[in-house]
């Protein structure tokens, strides 16, 4: 990542500035008649990684840090506020870690109590806990009393002063491990809340997997993902979900790597693994950052049926992280790795009687996933890739012949690595080929011609992570600003108008924690009790739900809307809602008028207007403040034209029937 070079850096303050702006109208013509291009369904979806703390810590519900001892400093998040009192004297308390009662968790923690006097330990959730007045909070823990008799178990919620906010607890009984559970409501909203949980009696017990989830989860899945979260990804209408990355699935070193197998069946036994953004960055080292997989790829695969989106699982080709280590695994090994992508079909799509497809079952799921494309590999390059895509291309279309291959060319969007990618996979007649671009407000705008000139019979393209930057690649100072936003707006409908050539695309990455993030910019920012959608996630929404389902043409001139006048614009036909939708984006700092005149079809007198703006390109919105937000409003047609102005710095969208 951090050898990452920002192309066209050289994007300037005056970007966007109105030295194209016109006091001329603006004329386009609309021609209803299909051009015979479809937009795909899976055009607009999401691309998930557990980076900025996504998973653990964010999309997925548990409160509790490190609730099992299993990170490398077991027990890292956990504190021993009377421990010092205790200090050499383990007779009167103390938390380690013994080794291994089973294989994927490891550890757990052995206390000894001798003094009876409330020995607690503290755990300080992912930045706190947040903590909400009046919700209820399920409580669970494994123990097992190894001597003597700890009678009690009590849980608090402490506020930031110590107070307690919330109480339950449980009676442990027998030497046998036994999942105890508890519920416990909260008095007061607390920001960043603790854990308490403290021993009455004498003896020495054993805990692990303590955990915490609010009962207001998505679907009210007990154990399952925040609520708040999933919704703006389900208002996103998204055609498809691409998980779980991103980096993550090459892991800096092939033992790092991402496997799919460790994160499903029993969520006590998934075995947790470092997160490599733990330590990627040195401006920004996270070293309390690991993967616990309760988000797991079960869930992935519900999070992207209940979100309507189609599942695309990405897994490693066998290369690590070529910006890391870069090891190989030799092709006379590969097998377990292509193994692993043919038994990952079966899980998601197989019988209930195949051994992967009784496993999804088992876990509540009998039925097919329905999964129908599978990414090998995530931004690899060069020949030691093409030779892996080919093993695995060829025991997938062999076994599963339905099933599209999404290959990669690499991290940039051109140069080397790309030209090489492209041109083989060309040859292979790959499927989709995953495009990766992180780059200025300019090179964005410019690049609103960038599929013009694809290939109409070679592979399809999936702009599998893009966003604007606005100082550099990773650069800490990146902003979600309002620029970035309309930047991609005008982009996308160069996306748009290529739907014969771009079949997918994703923003990237998606969510960001505000106290424990890596990489900005970011889709969403969340913090423990919030979340707040970006200019960008507008954009990404807009498009997500105007998408359409027919291209139509718009020009000017006779040509493409592609700048001029720091024009952008590109429209579609939605067949479900006999509607028009064009997509206008003003650039420029002047309010421009346009005449639109529409062929073929007569408009209805009144259609509705989206519109998202702000004068300032530097806008941002915040926890307290959606600065840039979409206003819907109504406006009137002639039978064959709209007239109208369109803002400066805005993205419009206008929605019309036809008759
Ligand atoms: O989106 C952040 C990272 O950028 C992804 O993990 C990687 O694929 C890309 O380089």
């Amino acid at each position: 990542m951090k050898k990452h070079v920002l192309r066209n850096a050289a994007f300037s303050a005056i970007a966007l500035s109105g030295l194209f702006a016109t006091a001329q109208q603006n004329k386009y013509v609309l021609d209803t008649k299909e051009t015979g291009v479809k937009i795909q369904p899976t055009m607009y979806g999401i691309f998930f990684e557990d980076i900025n703390l996504g998973a653990d810590g964010g999309l997925y519900a548990e409160m509790v840090k490190n609730r099992s001892f299993e990170f490398d400093t077991p027990l890292m998040g956990w504190a021993q506020p009377n421990s010092d009192k205790l200090s050499l004297n383990k007779k009167s308390g103390y938390a380690n870690v013994v080794e291994a009662k089973k294989s994927g968790n490891k550890n757990y923690a052995s206390i000894e109590v001798n003094d009876d006097k409330g020995y607690s330990l503290i755990n300080e959730g992912f930045r706190g806990m947040g903590i909400k007045e009046g919700d209820a909070y399920n409580v669970s823990i494994m123990a097992a009393n190894q001597e003597g008799n700890i009678s009690k178990i009590n849980f608090q919620f402490l506020d930031e002063q110590g107070n307690v906010v919330a109480e339950t607890s449980v009676s442990p009984a027998g030497k046998e491990w036994k999942k105890y559970t508890a519920q416990m409501k909260a008095t007061k909203t607390v920001a960043k809340g603790k854990l308490r949980v403290t021993f009455t009696g004498k003896g020495i017990i054993n805990i692990d997997m303590v955990s915490i989830f609010p009962q207001d989860t998505w679907k009210n899945r007990p154990g399952g993902l925040r609520k708040d979260l999933v919704q703006k990804l389900y208002d996103l209408n998204p055609g498809f979900l691409r998980f779980p990355g991103g980096c993550i699935v090459e892991g800096r070193t092939l033992e790092q790597r991402y496997q799919w197998k460790k994160t499903v069946g029993n969520v006590d036994d998934r075995e947790t693994l470092i997160n490599r953004w733990n330590v990627e960055f040195d401006h920004k080292k996270t070293p309390d950052y690991f993967q616990t997989f309760g988000l797991g790829f079960f869930e992935y695969f519900q999070l992207a049926e209940d979100i309507g989106a189609e599942p695309l699982p990405v897994l490693s080709c066998g290369i690590a992280c070529q910006f890391n280590t870069g090891e190989l695994v030799p092709l006379a090994e590969l097998d377990p790795y292509v193994q692993d992508a043919l038994d990952l079909i079966e899980f998601a799509n197989g019988a209930t009687t195949t051994k992967w497809g009784k496993l999804r079952a088992d876990m509540g799921h009998p039925q097919p996933f329905n999964l129908k494309m599978i990414g090998v590999g995530n931004e690899q390059w060069g020949p030691d890739y093409i030779a892996r895509y080919k093993v695995f291309e060829k025991a997938i279309r062999a076994k599963y012949p339905n099933i599209k291959i999404i290959s990669g060319s690499g991290p940039f969007p051109s140069g080397e690595y790309f030209d090489y990618g492209w041109e083989q996979l060309k040859q292979l007649k790959a499927d989709y080929v995953d495009e990766h671009y992180y780059n200025s407000p300019d090179w964005f705008r410019k690049n609103a011609t960038r599929y013009d000139k694809y290939d109409r019979k070679g592979p399809k393209v999936f702009a599998g992570e893009y966003a604007v930057q606005t100082v550099d690649i990773a650069s800490p100072d990146n902003r979600n600003s309002w620029e970035t936003a309309l930047s991609e707006a005008a982009f996308m409908t160069g996306l748009e108008r290529n739907a014969d050539v771009v079949y997918m695309t994703s923003y990237a990455p998606l969510f960001a924690h505000a106290d424990g993030w890596q990489w900005t910019p970011d889709l969403i920012w969340f913090n423990n009790l919030q979340s707040y959608a970006t200019p960008n996630y507008y954009v990404q929404k807009l498009y997500g739900n105007n998408a359409g389902t027919n291209l139509l043409s718009l020009t000017a001139d006779g040509k493409a809307v592609t700048g001029q006048n720091g024009m952008y614009a590109s429209a579609v036909l939605d067949k479900a809602s006999n509607e028009i939708i064009v997509k206008l984006v003003n650039t420029s700092d002047k309010a421009q008028s346009y005449r639109l005149d529409v062929k073929g079809k007569k408009l209805a007198a009144e259609g509705k207007m989206t519109v998202l703006k702000n004068e300032n390109l530097k806008a941002e919105n915040d926890f307290t403040k959606e600065t840039v937000a979409p206003k819907e409003s109504k406006f009137k047609t002639g039978k064959s034209k709209i007239e109208s102005e369109i803002p400066a710095y805005s993205f419009v969208i206008l929605r019309v029937r036809i008759s």
